[in-house]
């Protein structure tokens, strides 16, 4: 299974990108007249990006990668999804953008790219597609110049230990075994979308211990207990747009965030 873990989840990540790219959860249209899709969490860490060059690891359909540019940056966004990546460059056209979209996996990145950034940059539902998180860490580190950094949001490892309505402890915290399921997504439209996807769980100390090793030093590293993404089951949502689980009732931690410098 583990071997086939990649066109597994391209196929998936396909159907959802041609989703995606249609729901109110990502809104192109009010993306397209300048919204910015960043959130507050990553905003506090990326600092001044004018003229900085920024790849931008998983982007999905880009629109983190061009809102990095409309901050003033050079960026690049790599995903594995040819849908996502066509669709990324269809936004960059309608906004006259000069991002450039690789699409690639990640661990190939280094056999198509031969270029040093000054950050790299990642977020949101990005490292449980990825079996091997020493691996992940050496391109993120690969990347990057001396004194350039990394900033990355993610979903707590904690959140993925749970049953998707929350009612119970489903999976290990730990990374072992690949999980395997059939599911929809995360936005409005993907009701009818049951897809096979396999994914990993992992922990913070697998994390940092993998940056750290890869000569990046941690700066900061902050826990949040909400997410910024209305992207679970049974949420509520504060007067400024967080969303926690409601039954948890603000307990838990959702997303954690790091800025690390490379060495
Ligand atoms: C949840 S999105 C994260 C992006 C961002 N949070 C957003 O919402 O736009 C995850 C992305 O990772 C990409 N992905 C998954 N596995 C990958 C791999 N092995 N190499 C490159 N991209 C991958 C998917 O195609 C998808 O676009």
């Amino acid at each position: 299974m583990k071997d086939d873990y990649l066109k597994i989840n391209k196929d998936t990540w396909n159907k959802r990108s041609e989703i995606h790219f249609d729901s109110t959860f990502y809104d192109n249209e009010s993306f397209l007249k300048g919204r910015n899709s960043l959130n507050s969490i990553e905003l506090g860490l990326l600092g001044n990006l004018k003229g900085k060059k920024v790849l931008h690891l998983q982007c999905h359909f880009g629109q983190d990668t061009l809102s990095l540019e409309r901050l003033g940056a050079e960026v690049t966004g790599v995903d594995f999804s040819d849908v996502a990546i066509e669709k990324a460059n269809q936004l960059a056209s309608k906004l006259g953008s000069s991002a450039r979209f690789i699409c690639c996996d990640l661990y190939r990145l280094p056999e198509v790219l031969e270029e040093e950034f000054d950050m790299v940059f990642t977020s949101y539902g990005t490292i449980g597609w990825l079996p091997d998180i020493e691996r992940w860490a050496k391109v993120v580190s690969l990347f990057l110049r001396t004194g350039g950094h990394f900033v990355f949001a993610e979903f707590h490892p904690v959140v993925w230990m749970f049953s998707d309505d929350f009612s119970q402890i489903q999976y290990r915290y730990f990374n072992d075994e690949p999980i395997v399921e059939m599911e929809s997504s995360y936005t409005d439209g993907a009701e009818n979308l049951s897809s096979k996807n396999v994914s990993w769980n992992h922990g913070l100390a697998e994390v940092v211990t993998a940056l750290l090793t890869s000569n990046i030093q941690i700066e900061q590293f902050q826990e949040f207990d909400y997410s910024p993404y209305n992207c679970f089951l049974g949420t509520k949502e504060t007067p400024d747009g967080k969303f926690f689980i409601e039954k948890m009732g603000r307990k838990l931690p959702m997303v954690y965030a790091i800025k690390g410098l490379k060495k």
